[in-house]
């Protein structure tokens, strides 16, 4: 009788890993998503999240986008393809909401192949449903800004959100019609007279020269050919054969188009419900979204920033953290953490877990602050207003923590992190709701610790 229990006993608890490996460790489908004004760290969070998934896919954004990872002593910077190509084994998408410049996208497969890494169709698919970056859209993207004055927005200049505007004025050129010749010709005539005007009239500038795009685009579709598939078949196919799906998010939350610093925003979906329209998979294959925030708030762009620092503290965060864009080499402006934002990022994206990065740099700052609400007009709030003027406005509220001297880029399990730093990560998830898996004391791959489940 005791042996028969002790079997049964083994049965349940066979019968109850079997489940919980069903649920893949809880991320069979794992949005990483910028929980603040991007840069992050979402490719070096991808890349660690990466080692435990078969596809990775971008699901928004272009190369207006720079993720960095370093493996080893190697440095990478991607703008377009995703942060799983440094995998030999892992099949990469752009997905449909993804806007394509196909001169960057072979100047990074370029420079790819000369690191090493070898971009074939077998590791790299692309929906034919995205739309595609011409060169009046960067010409446009340039002309605008200039045209905004002190009002500019600080875009890349990579043509953008003039490529979104033409997909929601449904004058767009998708990558499927790259593969078409006379269909590109048609569409890419009608386009090309109809941006001449604005650029000449408008602008006052010289127009761009049909016969050149039209070829150099031509062209352009060949190589792309081999690449293009039915991205939302793939990505669907593989969660229902239970290989577990990374989606990796471009900029942050509050660049998002609806829920951003609107208009200092970019032009796409930032936010995890992004993924469903620009992957075309439904919400109910979405397991997991786990935010990636800075121990601190950055920004490059114009734009508001309630906890920015214009002191010699951001100075020095700026310095210890090498805050300077991937893709623009801007400085980029520097602020204590403000959970607002976080917890903002937390909502509307249904995050179930956080990672913290760059806690090294905090390191040997004696009081360090942290947002926890905005005092507006008399009262505390704790969400983001959507009007810049209510926002212009608010005071955040800090709290105020001791810091640390110690050097945390070693620390590689929870044990090791310095009281002080415990307590930062404590108040975070008090103030959030949400909980951190995931601790980043350094760039490397390995200077990563997980602390609780995804
Ligand atoms: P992304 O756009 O979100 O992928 O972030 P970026 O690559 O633009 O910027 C993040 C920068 O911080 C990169 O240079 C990373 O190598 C670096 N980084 C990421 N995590 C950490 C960390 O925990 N500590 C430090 N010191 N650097 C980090
Ligand atoms: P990752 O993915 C930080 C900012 C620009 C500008 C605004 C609009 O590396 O986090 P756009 O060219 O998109 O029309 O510019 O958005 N921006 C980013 N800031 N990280 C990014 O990407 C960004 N991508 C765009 O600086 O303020
Ligand atoms: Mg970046």
């Amino acid at each position: 009788m005791f042996q028969y229990c002790l079997k049964l006993r083994e049965l349940v608890i066979m019968a109850f890993k079997y489940a919980i490996g069903k649920r893949g460790n809880n991320m069979s489908t794992l949005i990483v998503l910028g929980a603040q004004w991007g840069d992050e760290g979402k490719g070096k969070m991808t890349d660690y999240l990466a080692e435990d998934a078969e596809v990775v896919v971008r699901f928004q954004g272009g190369n207006n986008a720079g993720h960095t990872v370093v493996v080893g002593e190697n440095e990478y910077k991607l703008h377009l393809i995703p942060s799983g190509i440094l995998y030999s084994d892992k099949l990469n998408v752009l997905g449909n909401g993804v806007v394509i410049d196909p001169a960057a996208l072979f100047t990074e497969i370029e420079y790819l192949k000369t690191v090493g890494i070898d971009v074939t169709p077998e590791r790299l698919a692309i929906s034919d449903r995205a739309q595609v970056i011409l060169p009046y859209h960067k010409v446009l993207d340039a002309l605008k800004e200039k045209a905004r004055g002190k009002n500019d927005i600080g875009t890349t200049k990579k043509g953008i959100g003039p490529a979104y505007t033409d997909k929601v004025e449904r004058c767009g050129i998708r990558i499927c019609d790259l593969l078409h010749k006379e269909v590109l010709r048609e569409k890419l005539q009608i386009n090309i007279e109809d941006k001449n005007k604005v650029i000449t009239s408008i602008y006052g500038e010289e127009p761009l020269d049909f016969e050149a795009i039209f070829n150099e685009y031509v062209e352009f579709g060949e190589r792309i050919r081999p690449f293009v598939q039915e991205t939302s078949v793939k990505v669907y196919d593989s969660i229902k054969a239970d290989k577990k799906v990374l989606f990796e998010g471009a900029q942050g939350m509050l660049l998002d188009i609806d829920y951003g610093t609107y208009p200092y925003v970019t032009s796409s979906n930032t936010i995890a419900g992004g993924v469903c329209t620009g992957v075309g998979i439904g919400p109910t294959m979405i397991t997991n979204a786990i935010g990636i925030a800075k121990a601190y708030t950055t920004r490059v762009g114009k734009g508001p920033f309630p906890t920015e620092l214009h002191d010699e503290m951001g100075e020095h965060i700026r310095q210890v953290g090498h805050e300077y864009g991937v893709t623009t080499g801007r400085a980029r402006r520097c602020g204590w953490l403000d959970l607002v934002i976080v917890k903002t990022t937390t909502r509307v994206c249904g995050l179930t877990s956080l990672a913290i990065t760059k806690m090294d740099t905090l390191a040997g700052i004696e009081k360090i602050k942290v947002c926890v609400g905005y005092e507006l007009d008399g009262r505390v709030i704790d969400y983001f207003p959507a009007s810049l003027e209510d926002l212009a406005r608010c005071t955040p509220v800090y709290e105020e923590f001791d810091g640390w001297d110690e050097s945390i880029a070693d620390a590689r399990s929870y044990d090791a992190i310095p009281e002080n730093a415990k307590k930062y990560l404590k108040r975070i998830e008090e103030i959030t709701g949400a909980r951190i898996a995931i601790v980043s004391v350094g760039p490397k791959r390995d200077q990563t610790m997980k602390i609780a489940e995804l």
